[in-house]
């Protein structure tokens, strides 16, 4: 192909996610690898669900239903399933109020058609979820990255950064449960105050929210939407940490309007999430099978994130490496000493056979470059103890 002559016509510049690219890095390592890099079920919890037996269930029964196109909006069962959920929790939602879109992702990126401009201001937790990072640059936002630490995004200092910049904040992204990537969980002082500081902005807030049931420990707090009043809040969520990542099923919840205005983006994008996927899921809730489904990952994950703790605990004691506690979700954030840099220890991680997600990608502007994103939900209880043993090994390498 002749590429010369075409230099002068140069695309726009498009973001994406090294959370994303750790799974190619991983899957062409020549040796073997252990995976802390990828927020991915287990593969024990995939096989818990026997999907073989359900997915010929549901073809043999609804047929051109589970196989066709669908809906835009979603599939009318599990849109009043999403819908029942919410209103279980507190929030005020019917069917209409729900959007099924492909991932939790897709629920975001359409948020952002809805509200986002270029110059638009958003305000992110930092560290934050890279892939919302980048839809927001993708759409033009300006990105306003916030300090979060072990209570969530940092509200007060939200609120001074906007004010010294003299900007309003169009929409607030957040992450409210064991957030990606620290797995911290927002305060409830912290939540009232972000709905109050949406309100003042007359911004829009963004709650993602696909960890809320992999609660380990602690109870549940409230949620934005919840407590928002008078604020718009869109809810997203996913069936990918609980049920299966790779049928794509997730959804948003909000104002009718906005909803319809969501399913006019859709029908450009992809026009109805997977029939096939959706059925699956409405089926397995059907069976009555969710709840203990749930209930068995919570087992699993939260004993393997004590494995984690207790290797690193035994593995990087005295070596100024520190972690936090989550109550829940997938991930733990790892600092290192100051002067450390995670890329460079990356790269000697995968060549002892071990991967992560250094710090850095969780950023635009700010400084993580000595933290990392462990993600424990993946390798087996036997793995994690390897795993941990090879990056000590990597971090004497290059940490001195
Ligand atoms: C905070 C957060 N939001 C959204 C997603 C994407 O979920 P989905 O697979 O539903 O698109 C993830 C997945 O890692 C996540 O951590």
């Amino acid at each position: 192909m002749a590429t010369g002559a075409r230099r002068w016509l140069e695309p726009y510049p498009v973001y994406g996610s090294f959370i994303d690219e750790t799974i190619g890095i991983v899957a062409r390592q020549t040796r073997d690898t252990v995976s802390f890099a990828v927020g991915s079920p287990a593969q024990e919890a995939l096989r818990l669900v026997g999907a073989e037996e359900l997915a010929q269930a549901v073809i043999a029964r609804d047929g051109a239903r589970a196989l066709g196109y669908g809906i835009t909006e979603g599939d009318p069962e599990l849109r009043d399933l999403i819908a029942a959920d919410a209103r279980a929790r507190g929030v005020n939602a019917t069917a209409d109020q729900v959007i099924v879109t492909a991932g939790a992702l897709q629920a975001i990126d359409l948020a952002c058609r809805l509200f986002i401009r270029p110059g638009d201001v958003a305000v992110v937790e930092s560290p934050g979820f890279t892939n919302a990072l980048s839809a927001l640059r993708n759409h033009g936002a300006r990105v306003l990255e916030v300090p979060a630490d072990d209570d969530g995004l940092d509200v007060a200092a939200a609120a001074r950064l906007l004010s010294e910049s003299a900007v309003r904040a169009k929409l607030f992204f957040v992450v409210p449960n064991f957030q990606n990537p620290t797995g911290a969980t927002l305060s409830a002082t912290r939540r009232e105050m972000l709905v109050a500081l949406a309100h003042d902005q007359r911004a829009v807030i963004v709650e993602d929210d696909p960890y809320r049931l992999l609660r380990y420990r602690g109870s549940d707090l409230p949620s934005l939407a919840s407590l928002a009043g008078d604020v718009m809040v869109i809810q997203t969520g996913s069936f990918s940490k609980t049920f299966l990542p790779g049928i794509r099923v997730g959804w948003a919840i909000a104002d009718p309007e906005l909803v319809r205005a969501m399913a006019a983006a859709k029908q450009t994008m992809d026009s109805s999430t997977s029939s096939l996927g959706q059925r699956l899921v409405v089926e397995f809730i059907r069976r009555g099978r969710f709840a203990a489904h749930v209930d068995a990952l919570r087992v699993l994950y939260a004993e393997k994130q004590a494995r984690a703790r207790a290797a690193l605990a035994r593995d990087f004691a005295g070596t100024g490496v520190g972690w936090n506690d989550p109550e829940g979700g997938f991930y733990l954030w790892v600092t290192l000493p100051r002067s450390a840099s995670a890329r460079q220890l990356l790269g000697a991680a995968l060549e002892e056979g071990v991967a992560f997600v250094p710090g850095d990608a969780f950023a635009i502007e700010r400084d993580h470059s000595a933290a990392l994103r462990f993600s424990y939900s993946s390798p087996t209880p036997e793995r994690i103890d390897e795993g941990v043993r090879r990056l000590r090994r990597a971090f004497d390498r290059v940490v001195t």
